[in-house]
């Protein structure tokens, strides 16, 4: 079924190995992007664990959920007062962190969200945000996405 075989390329690489629940988790939300409900029994059968202990494990862990996550849509303020105050080398950080952690994000350039006194500024689903840094961003999609 939908997964399957990707699962069991990654249960082959870890199953046998001390510690691979979060290893496996890991490799699977990298794939796919979240961790879907219906991988958990097949998890907890491969490791010896139970489905119980897995959600236990998700939950605790910030970094994993089991939705994909809602659109992120980011428009990063282009124009001059904004590169003025540093946007273009928080822009290059935003694209990183959304590589790794937020790979189905869209980013865009606008030019001027009105907030050029407190720029850098960005926009994310449309709710703007003035002086971001990174961990502003960050917060805010998890905010917007969650
Ligand atoms: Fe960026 Fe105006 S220049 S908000």
């Amino acid at each position: 079924h939908t997964h399957g075989q990707l699962l069991n390329q990654i249960l082959e690489e870890h199953q046998h190995k001390e510690g691979n629940l979060l290893p496996i988790l890991h490799a699977v939300q990298d794939h796919i992007g979240y961790i879907p409900e219906n991988l958990i029994a097949p998890i907890a059968q491969a490791i010896n664990r139970s489905s119980a202990e897995i959600f236990g494990v998700i939950s605790f862990y910030k970094h994993f959920r089991t939705q994909a996550c809602g659109d992120i849509h980011i428009e990063f303020c282009q124009a001059e007062a904004c590169q003025a105050r540093g946007s273009k080398e928080v822009e290059q950080a935003v694209k990183e962190m959304l590589h790794t952690e937020w790979p189905n994000a869209t980013l865009e350039p606008v030019y001027c969200l009105g907030l050029c006194a407190q720029g850098p500024a960005v926009a994310v689903n449309q709710q703007p945000l003035a002086r971001i840094t990174l961990e502003k961003i960050k917060a805010k999609i998890q905010g917007v996405a969650t």
